[in-house]
């Protein structure tokens, strides 16, 4: 007997059916609403509003849960690597060894730009920020690949996946070193995902980076804990460019333009900078955290809350405890990662933050990290949408493989009710 819900509007009685997910959550399915009723719902930042259903990462915010494709985030984060969940993520298994080998070879098959794509970094300013560059070069090299606008590719999703997943790292790479002057490193083929992308980011040429294997499994599980997140912003507006049916390439492009926010992937840029200043002005904090609590300050405290955790974010705690681990092992005391656990310990015992159930997210220790390794800061949002992409891919498959009508919401129009053109003689 399907479950339903009653809605009752202007005396009258209507019935809408219940969805519920494999993990409990329920839903009111208003697909009929405003055939049934002439009425729309109306939600601010869709909090209430669930835009699909997936079958890709499970989050319970309140718990602090956080699964991909049902493997909790502790467990992936101990014992597997990135390139091993982004098989898990986009083709719903982690792979097996024969699956794994395959994966990685047409990574390395793909790991390389177009020569031509590299003229586009000449137009670049030195300081252009590489979230503008990694979006423009994203839709740029797929200008390579004219098979990617023809439906014929979804047999070969896999390659397209590898393709774009591989390349996204050679182009932050090849931004980074363009913004310091300095000349491409080429990738590899014998190196992994994570160390080729370092190896292309640090290597001079004739003297290559010495890879640190605590160094390498550092940043190959930021990129592992940033995998997917279920419908953030970014996500979502990855979804809604498929919904069009646009190829993966732009989709993930918009995805990368949605990431950079400052309220998302932006924060963990903008929670260096705020560590940095109140590292300048010798405060121990508390002016910060006072000027976040000021409504008129328009400050937030940078690398906490969340939309959907009212509990410590998982991936946080694992990547403080990471920070401790990689500064240790790189003989490294930095005075941010101090502030940080210090402005943690008094966050967590103000009222202000505590009743709103503000906790640190995953931007919060992250950026230490990779201030460790060397990552400059302008760079932090190319790791979080590097981290991202399997997730976007995941979910750009999942749009192409069910029927999903195009995103298209409603709104409820406020404007100027009918009015008439005036000649500008008559305007005032
Ligand atoms: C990511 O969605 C995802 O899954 C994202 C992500 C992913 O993996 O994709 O997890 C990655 O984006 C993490 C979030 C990174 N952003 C930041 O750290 C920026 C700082 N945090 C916020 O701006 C905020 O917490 C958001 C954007 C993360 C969430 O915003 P919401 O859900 O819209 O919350 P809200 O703005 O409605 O705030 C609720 C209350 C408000 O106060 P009241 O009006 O109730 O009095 O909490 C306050 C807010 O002013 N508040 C904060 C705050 N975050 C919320 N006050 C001070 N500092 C903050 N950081």
């Amino acid at each position: 007997m399907e479950k339903t819900a009653e809605l009752i509007l202007d005396g009258k009685s209507y019935k809408l059916p219940i969805i519920e997910g494999s993990e409990g959550e329920r839903s009111v399915d208003i697909s009929s609403l405003r055939n049934q009723t002439g009425y729309i719902t109306l939600d601010d930042g869709y909090g209430n509003t669930g835009s699909c259903q997936s079958q890709i990462t499970f989050i319970d915010g309140e718990q602090g849960i956080l699964r991909y494709r049902g493997i909790p985030i502790e467990e992936l984060a101990e014992k597997s690597t990135f390139i091993e969940v982004a098989h898990l993520l986009i083709f719903g298994k982690l792979p097996n060894s024969a699956e794994l080998r395959r994966f990685s070879d047409l990574l390395t098959a793909n790991e390389l730009l177009n020569e031509a794509v590299k003229y586009h970094f000449e137009g670049f300013p030195p300081n252009a920020h590489p979230m503008a560059i990694l979006s423009a070069m994203i839709n740029a090299s797929s200008c390579f690949f004219p098979e990617l606008l023809t439906s014929e590719m979804r047999d070969s999703f896999v390659v397209q996946a590898a393709r774009l997943l591989s390349k996204v790292r050679t182009i932050a790479a090849f931004a980074y070193r363009k913004s310091r002057g300095l000349p491409a490193i080429y990738p590899k083929p014998d190196l992994k995902y994570t160390a080729n992308f370092l190896h292309m980011m640090f290597s001079i040429p004739y003297q290559d980076y010495d890879l640190k294997p605590e160094v390498v499994k550092a940043l190959d599980l930021i990129f592992l804990l940033h995998a997917d997140h279920e419908q953030n912003c970014s996500t979502a507006t990855v979804r809604m460019v498929a919904s069009s049916r646009a190829n993966l390439f732009a989709s993930a492009a918009a995805g990368v333009c949605a990431l950079w926010g400052p309220l998302h992937g932006g924060a963990n840029q903008a929670v260096l900078e705020m560590l940095e200043e109140i590292h300048k002005s010798g405060d121990d904090g508390s002016k910060f955290i006072a000027a976040a609590k000021d409504k008129n300050s328009g400050k937030r405290l940078m690398g906490f809350g969340h939309r959907v955790y009212k509990n410590y974010d998982p991936r946080a705690k694992i990547i403080k405890k990471a920070c401790d681990d990689v500064l240790t092992k790189l003989h490294i005391s930095d005075p941010l990662l101090d502030i940080a656990k210090h402005l943690e310990d008094a966050v967590l015992r103000d009222s202000y933050f505590v009743e709103r159930k503000l906790y640190p997210n995953v931007d919060f220790y992250s950026g230490i990290i990779m201030r460790a390794i060397g990552i400059p800061v302008e760079m932090f949002t190319v790791m979080f949408a590097i981290g991202r992409m399997p997730g976007w891919i995941a979910n750009y498959k999942e749009v192409m493989e069910t029927p999903t009508r195009i995103y298209r919401p409603r709104q409820i129009y406020t404007g100027p009710t009918l009015n008439h053109y005036t000649e500008i003689k008559d305007r005032k």
